[in-house]
């Protein structure tokens, strides 16, 4: 799922969300575990700031393990509950229904001391759009689960999805808008496939990308592509050009073709487990 951000939109899914997080206790936040940082918006803390708080650190499938570490580190270190997940599967979902519990201890004792038993955590899922909220959402609540609340044409209101007997979840995600205005964070979501392609240019997107790569995980490029990593990010585009065969019919090198292969290369993870940002202190 595409958007284009428009100020009418921000404020529109801002107001929304301000009025559907008043219904809940924990807000579940989806980030890309990729770029942890820039596929947040830091705007949520502020919207949620009475509520529990659980990050989602998605597509950690897709992420360096020791950077998960580092990253849920960090958030934890800022008081969130955290989870790494690949939410199109259910592997991590038992612990998630434990840390909601654990999120939300105080809300459920303070229900205890007046006397309210058995009344479920309500929680909604927030996120920027391709971040997973439809695939987590899909994967923890399955199709078994049965649809609470309001009876649509009979009462308007919001639709809970009951997961368990101890949670409940809006059935419909909060759409973060991310921060494009940070040039760093433009590419960063462009890099991980979440600016449409066709407003970019794919050649300029792998030179960021292979002068990332080339930083942060020596080596990576030569193993895969057979180049040299001591030349110029366009010289190694050039030669994976080469080596991949991207030529034109007149026999010129075809950059933008080695472009957008590496770039697929990197989204779809043929390229190793590669986390784009770093916490810093
Ligand atoms: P959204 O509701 O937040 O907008 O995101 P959505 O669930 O639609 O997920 C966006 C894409 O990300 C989907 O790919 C989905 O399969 C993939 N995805 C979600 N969670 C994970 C994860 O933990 N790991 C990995 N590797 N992929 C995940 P898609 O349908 O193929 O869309 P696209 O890739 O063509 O954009």
């Amino acid at each position: 799922m595409h958007f284009q951000w428009y100020p009418g939109h921000m404020t529109k899914a801002k107001r929304q969300m301000q009025e559907d997080i008043k219904l809940i206790d924990l807000v579940i936040e989806l980030v890309d575990a990729r770029i942890p940082l820039s596929s947040r918006n830091p705007d949520i803390d502020d919207l949620g700031r009475q509520k529990a708080r659980l990050i989602l650190m998605n597509k950690a499938d897709l992420a360096n393990e020791e950077q998960n570490q580092a990253w849920a580190s960090y958030f934890q270190e800022k008081g969130f509950f955290v989870v790494k997940l690949d939410a199109r599967t259910k592997a991590g979902m038992k612990t998630i229904s434990n840390v909601i519990m654990d999120a939300c201890k105080e809300k459920i004792e303070r229900d205890r001391k007046r006397g309210i038993k058995n009344r479920p955590v309500r929680a909604m899922v927030v996120g920027i759009p391709n971040v997973g909220k439809s695939t987590f959402i899909n994967t923890y609540a399955g199709k078994a689960c049965a649809k609470t609340g309001n009876k649509p044409g009979v009462t308007k209101g919001k639709q809970w999805i009951r997961l368990n007997k101890n949670v409940e979840l809006l059935d419909t995600p909060g759409i973060l808008w991310p921060k494009f205005e940070d040039q760093r964070v433009g590419l960063f979501l462009a890099l991980v496939g979440s600016i449409k392609d066709e407003i970019l240019n794919i050649d300029e997107l792998s030179i960021e990308l292979i002068t990332i790569l080339r930083e942060n995980y020596p080596g990576l490029l030569a193993q895969r592509y057979e180049v040299l990593e001591e030349q110029t990010p366009a010289e190694i585009l050039g030669e994976i050009a080469k080596n991949r065969n991207c030529v034109k019919k007149g026999g010129d090198l075809d950059y933008s073709k080695a472009a957008s292969l590496v770039i697929d290369e990197f989204r779809n993870g043929r390229l190793g487990k590669i986390t784009l940002e770093f916490p810093v202190e």
